[in-house]
């Protein structure tokens, strides 16, 4: 076959075109994400969890060393962070590790385990003796301090063993302590939405104190979740990747993935499902092999997760004509093609990453408008995650959907911040704030 028949084009044009989501149903997305904010808000359930974070904003002052722990997907870090004058940030030491696919069904322990060589080989680098660590842990926890966080059922790929209903911030101390290192103390555990928050807050508040602190934490990486300061509430972590407003505009390969994945179970992360990094280079294999086009045979088409939004990324930023990059990605994963089918597999990934950033600007419009219904003050959202840095336009095209909902007047008030690498800087502050809120508490009992 050299050529696609028209036929073929049409049923992939048309397949992109499913992708699509006008503004009427973006706005009665965020009505519902509104409406769910409250609800959760008020515990009268919903799919937004609404979890209590025990943090407050910084005042951009904090100071210190913090060794930090990032564990949030298939790699985590552990790091050694100093926090200096004007809101600056130093990663003083680093090191990452990789889990084995076969690690996130088994036991517990052995991840626990894993993190705490890596911050044994940080500490001995550094020479550190007795330290602070704060311990981001990226997944569904309902915290009842700020050192204890119950772990509810993960995301992301993840079930290990008995971690629902434990304490993960005593399963990492444990794990400290088996390795020697019983002198580093848990001091804070947060999800990276708070950090990033907290991170845009610091920053913006240590070079100018009358800063406005940042509104909303957003990640859009390999998953999804928003974190807001939501005043009187405090700043909650919404697990809004679980937001289940999102069932009518879902493509028949939406529907299918959500069925045929075991983790998360369907119905849960409908909206991470449809929008987050994990998931974006699923939707569009899913799509290609459904008799779109004729590749259903090639290996990495034919195993689930073959293609990851990396992909995605890569073919959108593909600007020659015959789409040579796209062609090299193929190629590396087994399938000949011809110009015209490359421009289809580019065209279907672009919509898809499309809706994405259409329907992360309506969850964030639910959320903003939480705040203040009409939209009259500046506010600031404070961005992170490979997705929103990686794929080429994602930036403008969430920003030009909050445009076309409120209007451009509007929507300028709205300041989006990409604060790349906030995950750790963030939690060290995070820390920081603890800090001062015990010694507060200390001098006040
Ligand atoms: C998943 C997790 C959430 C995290 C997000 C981004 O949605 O459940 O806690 O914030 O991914 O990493």
């Amino acid at each position: 076959m050299t050529a696609m028949s028209t036929s073929a084009e049409a049923v992939v044009t048309r397949a992109a075109a499913s992708f699509e989501v006008g503004p009427a149903a973006l706005e009665a997305i965020a009505r519902d994400f509104q409406a769910q904010i409250a609800r959760g808000l008020a515990g009268e359930g919903g799919s937004l969890k609404m979890l209590r974070t025990f943090t407050r904003q910084p005042s951009g002052r904090e100071r210190g060393r913090v060794v930090v722990v990032d564990w949030g997907g298939t790699k985590a870090r552990a790091g050694l962070v100093e926090l200096g004058d004007g809101g600056s940030v130093r990663i003083v030491a680093e090191e990452a590790l990789t889990f084995p696919d076969a690690m996130k069904r088994g036991a517990p322990e052995p991840v626990f385990d894993l993190i705490a060589s890596a911050v044994g080989r940080v500490a001995r680098a550094e020479g550190l003796g007795a330290a602070p660590l704060a311990f981001v842990y990226s997944y569904p926890a309902r915290l009842e301090r700020i050192d204890r966080a119950v772990a509810l059922a993960s995301t992301k790929g993840w079930r290990l063993r008995g971690l629902v209903g434990r304490d993960v911030a005593a399963m990492l101390t444990a794990a400290l302590e088996r390795a020697g290192l019983a002198r580093i103390r848990l001091a804070a555990v947060a999800n990276d939405t708070v950090a990033v928050l907290i991170l845009q807050s610091y920053q913006a508040r240590g070079r100018d104190p009358g800063a406005h602190p940042a509104a909303i934490g957003l990640i859009l990486g390999t998953g999804t979740n928003q974190a807001a300061d939501l005043g009187p509430a405090g700043i909650r972590n919404l697990e809004s990747g679980n937001f289940d407003g999102v069932a009518g505009v879902e493509t028949p390969y939406d529907a299918a993935l959500d069925r045929e994945l075991d983790e998360p179970p369907p119905g849960a992360q409908r909206f991470e499902k449809m929008v987050s990094g994990h998931y974006l280079g699923e939707i569009l294999r899913r799509a290609l092999v459904s008799g779109l086009l004729r590749w259903s045979a090639a290996p990495a088409l034919a195993t689930p997760f073959g293609l990851d939004s990396a992909h995605l990324s890569r073919m959108a930023a593909d600007g020659t004509a015959a789409l040579d990059d796209v062609d090299a990605l193929l190629r590396s994963l087994g399938v000949e093609s011809t110009p015209a089918e490359r421009r289809a597999v580019r065209a279907l990934g672009a919509a898809i990453a499309r809706r994405a950033a259409r329907l992360v600007a309506a969850a964030l419009l639910g959320t903003l408008r939480f705040l203040d219904a009409r939209l009259d003050d500046r506010r600031t959202i404070a961005v992170d995650g490979s997705l929103w840095g990686g794929y080429p336009g994602f930036a403008g095209l969430v920003r030009a959907t909050l445009a076309e909902l409120v209007g451009p007047e509007r929507a300028e008030r709205v300041e989006i911040a990409f604060v790349k690498d906030s995950t750790s800087a963030g939690a060290a502050v995070i820390a920081a704030v603890a800090a001062a809120q015990r010694s507060e508490g200390c001098s006040s009992a």
